[in-house]
């Protein structure tokens, strides 16, 4: 019988069939190993350009042999077809809720409790409780083959797919041959930064959509999506915290679970403790209400859990609850006072925002006066109005919002709000876009020229750190600034002439705004508020075209083209570019010696995120020459000392700055050592 040869296309590595196989295994052992070390480490060994080729590799193989593609391999977390609907699954285990309390008083007789059934020694697992969207994860032989949202509790809906796409998520048990065991079904909480749900959440408000409450809602959102690449777009997280079966492997406290838990690759809840006393249990918890504000993650309350499994057997659980474990919550960051009036701001891109100004009220140790209420939809179906009694709320760092109206009996109302015919900046009549009221008055409404301003110097654009809301206003009251080019003729004598400048400032401010002359092309692209282009995809562009020209003339299916970037978002870009008054603003720009450059890679040098500041004159290099070496090593510039600073470049007849460097003992370099450094880094010297 003829043996059947495998029907293969060439490789362009030129493999065999049993090297791809081979050389597949390796490239995946090493990408989890890197992806791990990542996400749940938070210790990159390599750069994105390293970790890319391995991708890349394994990417270019696999699709020369795609029979040897697996479930668990890394290149499958991109989100696959979209589905008709979810799949209801039985989890292996019922995924109980807690018992929770506010109270001390609680706490304190759940201990008792607790106790008494154990007559004796008492230890307890204690654990920040994460505020996400509860999710299973089944592994079968170490590898990922369902994810279930908690649903009722014993039975939700599958949304593998989805939790593929993020990438704490294990595809594959680490440590599988020690210990993995034949079933294991892990908890745990999918969450969404805070940070990341505040950009996604404005880009939703941006395009007139309904945004989310929390960083919750949209985690919960993002996992329950049909289309599994829309859950890839959002960034989520996931944090292991109970093991609800695990065949073959016995443990005897929780702690050893959540040992195994992370020896399997999962990560696991921060600064879990283990305490043997209420007192501590007390003592945890206000340690974390401290700590809640300065997390990127929300947190609702501290979880107490007995360590010890057989006793957690002996006390079982009610008909809901675990009698064994307690959710002791945080007082909540919801609070009612009063709207003593509606008013309306304007953002840079013209959107009408109304805003309650508050009675100032004390939400979790803040003072807030303010709350957003997003658009004249959403102060309709809230139907709130001046006067009104509101439930507001503070996540984190989220911007307050106003919750709900809260009903007063026998309370005579205010008149119905109602969005201002008006632009409240300029007087131009308003236009009504879907859900949004918009000032059409781009080029000359004062209040969208203030916002481009502040969004123009902001930290992710070109970083101009005395470019504040203050100074902007200032800037356009003043008839100072017109057009975004008018930044870069800006002279300190005039400055100075503004209520709060000195003469410090006034240089400063210029020379900060002239050191912006060679702009990373990324920062420039995000500077100039392209509608639907945030930081990553103003990079995304930078990377793919290297060019602010090819960008500006791209067609809709060349931008197209660049991986993350969308039929909308092109359009939106295209459109943009297009735009006669934003090409002659963007010329206008460039008139004044701006030159965006690509982005250089970045090998992740031993410069990378160090603070240079520059005084005096330098005689080899230009003041934006030096700057965007600085930054092509990885470096930032800012303008003044402080003991962040890791180095101060010293010219010739340098100011005040150097004998501040030298007081706050800052290495301070001269030319040749600041260009000897760039060399040591690999920068390449024009
Ligand atoms: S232990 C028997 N630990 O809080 C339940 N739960 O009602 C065992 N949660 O939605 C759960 N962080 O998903 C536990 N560190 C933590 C947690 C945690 C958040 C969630 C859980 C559930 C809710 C409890």
């Amino acid at each position: 019988m003829a043996k059947r040869t495998p029907q293969v296309k060439p490789d362009p590595h030129g493999l065999s069939a049993r090297e791809a196989f081979d050389e597949i295994e390796r490239l995946r052992a090493e990408i989890r190993h890197h992806d791990y070390l990542y996400h749940v480490k938070a210790r990159p060994k390599l750069s994105d350009e390293e970790y890319d080729r391995l991708f890349w590799r394994l990417r270019a193989i696999e699709e020369v042999y795609p029979d040897l593609i697996t479930t668990d391999s890394p290149t499958q977390r991109v989100g696959g077809q979209p589905q008709p609907r979810f799949m209801t699954f039985v989890h292996t285990a019922p995924m109980l809720s807690l018992d929770s309390t506010q109270g001390e008083a609680v706490v304190r007789r759940f201990d008792e409790r607790v106790r008494k059934g154990m007559h004796g020694q008492v230890a307890y697992l204690l654990q920040p409780k994460l505020d996400g969207a509860s999710v299973e994860l089944v592994y079968e032989r170490g590898r990922l083959v369902r994810a279930v949202t908690r649903g009722n509790g014993t039975r939700g809906e599958g949304v593998t797919e989805n939790m593929k796409t993020i990438p704490t998520v294990p595809l594959r048990l680490r440590a599988v041959d020690r210990s993995a065991p034949e079933l294991l079904a892990v908890r745990g909480e999918v969450l969404m930064y805070v940070s990341d749900f505040e950009t996604f959440n404005a880009r939703m408000v941006d395009s007139g959509a309904q945004p989310y409450a929390s960083p919750r809602n949209s985690a919960a959102g993002a996992i329950r999506q049909l289309d599994s690449r829309v859950t890839a777009l959002r960034k989520l997280h996931f944090v292991a915290f109970d093991v609800l079966s695990a065949h073959g492997v016995t443990f005897h406290k929780d702690r050893e679970r959540v040992e195994a838990l992370l020896r399997w690759g999962f990560r696991v809840p921060e600064g879990g403790t283990v305490a043997t006393s209420v007192e501590e249990v007390l003592a945890y918890h206000r340690s974390w209400a401290a700590r809640r504000d300065t997390l990127d993650y929300e947190i609702d309350g501290v979880v107490v859990k007995l360590d010890d499994l057989d006793g957690r057997a002996d006390l079982g659980t009610t008909s809901h609850h675990p009698r064994w474990a307690l959710a002791y919550k945080f007082e909540p960051r919801s609070e009612v006072t009063r709207v003593e009036r509606i008013a309306v701001s304007v953002g840079r891109t013209g959107v009408l925002t109304p805003v309650g100004l508050l009675l100032p009220v004390q939400v979790g140790g803040v003072t807030i006066a303010r709350a957003s209420l997003h658009n004249r939809e959403e102060v309709r179906r809230k139907d709130v109005r001046e006067g009104d009694l509101v439930r507001i709320k503070r996540a984190g760092d989220v911007i307050p919002q106003v919750l709900e109206r809260v009903e007063e009996q026998g309370q005579r109302r205010g008149r119905r709000f109602e969005m201002p015919a008006e632009c409240p900046a300029c007087g131009t009549a308003v236009e009504e876009r879907g859900p949004l009221t918009l000032c059409p008055n781009r080029l000359g409404c004062p209040a969208q020229l203030k916002g481009r301003i502040v969004h123009f110097g902001s930290r992710n654009a070109l970083d101009i750190t005395g470019l504040g809301d203050k100074t902007a206003a200032l800037l356009v009251e003043h008839g100072l600034v017109i057009d975004l080019a008018d930044l870069f003729t800006l002279q300190p004598d005039r400055l100075i002439e503004l209520p709060g400048f000195a003469e410090q400032s006034a240089t400063d401010l210029v020379d900060e705004i002239q050191d912006c002359l060679r702009p990373e092309l990324h920062r420039f692209l995000y500077a100039l508020g392209i509608p639907e282009v945030g930081v990553s995809v103003a990079r995304d562009l930078a990377t793919h075209f290297r060019d602010l020209d090819r960008i500006r003339t791209a067609s809709v299916s060349k931008l197209l083209e660049v991986p993350g970037v969308g039929p909308r978002m092109s359009e939106a870009i295209r459109d943009f570019f297009a735009h006669e008054q934003n090409a002659r603003a963007i010329a206008a720009i460039l008139e004044h010696g701006v030159q965006p450059s690509p982005l250089a890679a970045s090998g992740g040098t031993g410069l990378a995120g160090k603070k240079f500041v520059f005084t005096g004159r330098l005689t080899r290099l230009t003041r934006p020459q030096a700057k965007q070496l600085a930054e092509r090593a990885g470096g930032r510039v800012v303008v003044s000392v402080s003991r962040e600073t890791d180095y101060v470049v010293v010219g010739e007849d340098p100011g005040s700055k150097y004998n501040r460097a030298v007081d706050l003992g800052v290495s301070a370099l001269d030319e040749s050592q600041f260009m000897a450094l760039l060399e040591d880094a690999q920068v390449e010297l024009e």
